[in-house]
């Protein structure tokens, strides 16, 4: 049986055998997003790249690869990242690397798409293994909460989010933010939860990729298989 890790290499591999010479690429974020990184810098192609945290731009820089800024340049060809869950319609659940709200501009602003991931996070609905990451600005962080709480309610989601810690000290995002983490359970409605999350001043975004991915590549113990949305 193949681990996660030669699972995530092959699909990494696998998606930096899909860009050309020429294209500005999309860098995800994570430990997935991190073998296409690799394998991408071995291709030694002519590209421009945008990352999706500081830490991939911080690895994608030393392995030679050139990384702008977003807006720099023309639109984005294809982006390539990882995901927590992988649910219905390729709809995803991103951010335990805490790079959601990057990942999500980054995505939004690229003609294409592509996920990559382990057979593990491909799961019947969404929200059962992985909890839904909500973003937000560290100004009244505890109103906010108290909000999320609110609307989380509204869709029968009972547990209180909770604040992301690391060594004591509360989790910040590239952008200086912090991030929630709620378990949702399943998530039945996650276009009219994502919407509703998104209304809360405060929110800055949430973890909910919707209608985003146009492609994922699944590893798996035969190999690497593809999913549409
Ligand atoms: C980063 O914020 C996340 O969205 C990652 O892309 C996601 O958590 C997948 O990470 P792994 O590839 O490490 O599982």
């Amino acid at each position: 049986m193949s681990s996660a890790d030669d699972q995530k290499r092959a699909v990494g591999e696998a998606a930096a055998a899909l860009v050309e010479d020429g294209m500005v690429v999309g860098l995800g974020t994570g430990t997935t997003a991190v073998w296409f990184v690799k394998a991408l810098a071995a291709r030694g192609l002519n590209l421009t790249c945008v990352a999706t945290s500081q830490a991939t731009a911080d690895l994608a820089t030393s392995l030679g690869l050139t990384v702008g800024e977003l807006g720099e340049t023309r639109t984005i060809d294809l982006t390539v990242d990882g995901a927590d869950e992988i649910g219905p319609g390729l709809s995803l659940i991103k951010g335990a690397g805490a790079a959601l709200l990057r990942e999500k501009l980054v995505w939004e602003a690229s003609r294409r798409s592509i996920v990559i991931a382990d057979a593990a996070k491909v799961v019947p609905m969404l929200g059962g293994k992985f909890p839904l990451p909500i973003e937000v600005v560290a100004f009244g962080y505890k109103t906010t909460h108290a909000r999320i709480c609110d609307v989380l309610g509204e869709f029968d989601i009972g547990l209180a989010p909770r604040l992301r810690m690391k060594e004591g000290a509360p989790v910040k995002t590239d952008s200086g933010n912090l991030i929630y983490d709620a378990a949702c359970g399943r998530i039945e409605e996650p276009a009219l939860l994502a919407a509703a999350l998104k209304s809360i001043t405060g929110v800055v975004e949430h973890g909910l990729f919707l209608d985003l991915a146009d492609l994922a590549l699944i590893g798996g113990d035969t190999g690497v298989t593809t999913l549409e949305p």
